[in-house]
C-alpha cells in the first residue's frame, strides 16, 4: 500500500505498516502475523475477519504492545496519531493504554478485578490518566459513564462487586471502562462473543452509539458476520496471519476480491441475523511454524494456478480496495471461477 491515502484530506487515526509478530516457541517459530498493513480513520470501523488461528487477536496485543511471551513484534510501524507507538517507553505505553487506545476483550472478567467495587475500578481508570487526580472529578465521570452505558440507579451500582452483575451488564461496565477517557481508537476483540443473542445486539448498539456520538475509531474483532454488516465501514480479512483483501463492508459483501473471502460469502447463508457465525470452509488451516511457500491460500483455493506458487503482495484492485490475489490483480473476477467450479464439476 503506497503511503498516499486516497483520504489524504484526513489523517489516520491509526497506521500500521509492515506488522511482523512471531512467537519464538519451543516447538518452532509461529508467524502469528507477517507484514500487515492497514489504516483506521476518525469516527470509522473496522472489522478484521479471518478463521480461528489466522492471527486477529495477535495483531491486536501488537498494537497495544501487549504480545506476551515467547512473542515479539520482529518488524513493522504502528502509529497512533502520528506517534510511533514501537519506539515508546514502557511507561509511556501504559499512559496511552487507556487514555488514547483503549481495549474491550471478549471475557470482562479479565478486564475487571472481582474483589473490588467497580464504582473504584471506574474511578481509577480517570485517575490514573487525570491531571488532577480528583476523586470527585472521577466519580462524576463513572456515574456519567454507567449512566451512558444504561445502567441505571448509577450511584448505588456503583458500590457492586463484579460478580455481582450479569455478563451483559459487566461486559457494558468494561466498555464504559474504554470509554472513561474518550479514547481516539478501541481495539474490540471478540466483544460479544461470550452474550447471548438478544445481549449481544444490546452491547453491539450501545457501541454504535457511543461511536457515533464521540467520532471515535473502532477495530472490531469478531466471528461474526452479522455484527461486521451491523457496525463495521470497512473490512480487513485475515488468513494466515496476512491481510488477503481489504474492502468497504458493501463492496466486500457484493465482490470479494479474494477467493478466501469469497469462499466465505459462499457458504454464508444471511448476513442480516446478528449471530450469523463466520462460515468454516473445506481443508485445514496451515501450520503457522511453517507457513506455506507462495500464496498461503493455495492449498484451499479452488482458482489456484502456477502463478499462485509465487508470493502475492497486498495490490489495489479497485477503490479503496486491496486484494492479496493473482487471479483478481490481473482482472480476473470470480464470476468466472464460478464457471469452472461447474465445468470441474461435471468432468468428474
Ligand atoms: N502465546 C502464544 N504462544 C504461541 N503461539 C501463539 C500464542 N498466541 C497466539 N499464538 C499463535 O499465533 C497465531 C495467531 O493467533 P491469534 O490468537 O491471533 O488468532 P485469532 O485469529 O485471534 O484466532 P481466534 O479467532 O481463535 O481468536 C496462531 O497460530 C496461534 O496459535
Ligand atoms: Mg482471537
Amino acid at each position: 500500500m503506497s503511503d498516499d491515502s486516497e483520504r489524504n484530506d484526513e489523517q489516520p487515526v491509526l497506521r500500521v505498516r509492515g506488522l511482523t509478530t512471531r512467537f519464538f516457541a519451543s516447538f518452532g517459530i509461529v508467524h502469528a502475523v507477517s507484514d500487515v498493513s492497514f489504516d483506521v480513520y476518525p469516527g470509522e470501523t473496522l472489522g478484521i475477519v479471518g478463521e480461528s488461528g489466522s492471527g486477529k487477536s495477535v495483531t491486536a496485543q501488537s498494537i497495544l504492545r501487549l504480545v506476551p511471551k515467547p512473542g515479539r513484534i520482529v518488524a513493522g510501524s504502528i502509529k497512533l496519531d502520528g506517534v510511533e507507538l514501537l519506539d515508546l517507553e514502557a511507561e509511556e505505553m501504559r499512559r496511552i493504554r487507556g487514555r488514547t487506545l483503549s481495549m474491550v476483550s471478549q471475557n470482562p472478567l479479565t478486564a475487571l478485578n472481582p474483589a473490588l467495587r467497580i464504582g473504584w475500578q471506574l474511578d481509577e481508570a480517570h485517575r490514573s490518566h487525570s491531571k488532577t487526580g480528583s476523586k470527585k472529578e472521577a466519580r462524576v465521570r463513572t456515574k456519567e459513564m454507567l449512566t451512558a452505558v444504561g445502567i441505571a440507579d448509577a450511584d448505588e451500582r456503583a458500590n457492586s462487586y463484579p460478580y455481582e452483575y450479569s455478563g451483559g451488564m459487566r461486559q457494558r461496565i468494561v466498555i464504559a471502562m474504554g470509554m472513561m477517557n474518550e479514547p481516539s481508537l478501541m481495539i474490540a476483540d471478540e466483544p460479544t462473543t461470550a452474550l447471548d443473542v438478544t445481549i449481544q445486539a444490546q452491547v453491539i448498539e450501545l457501541m454504535k452509539q457511543l461511536i457515533e456520538e464521540h467520532n471515535m475509531a473502532l477495530v472490531l474483532i469478531t466471528h461474526n458476520m452479522g455484527v461486521v454488516a451491523n457496525m463495521c465501514d470497512r473490512v480487513a480479512v485475515m488468513y494466515a496471519g496476512e491481510i488477503v483483501e481489504e474492502a468497504p463492508i458493501d463492496e466486500l459483501f457484493e465482490d470479494p476480491k479474494h477467493p478466501y473471502t469469497w469462499a466465505l460469502l459462499r457458504s454464508l447463508p444471511s448476513i442480516t441475523e446478528i449471530d450469523t457465525e463466520l462460515p468454516t470452509i473445506s481443508g485445514s488451516p496451515p501450520d503457522m511454524t511453517d507457513p506455506p511457500s507462495g500464496c498461503r491460500f493455495r492449498a484451499r483455493c479452488p482458482f489456484a494456478e502456477a502463478v499462485c506458487e509465487e508470493h502475492p503482495d497486498l495490490d489495489i484492485v479497485g477503490d479503496r480496495r486491496r486484494a492479496r490475489c493473482w487471479v483478481t490483480q490481473r482482472g480476473d473476477s470470480f464470476a468466472r471461477g464460478d464457471e469452472l467450479l461447474i465445468d470441474k464439476g461435471k468432468q468428474s
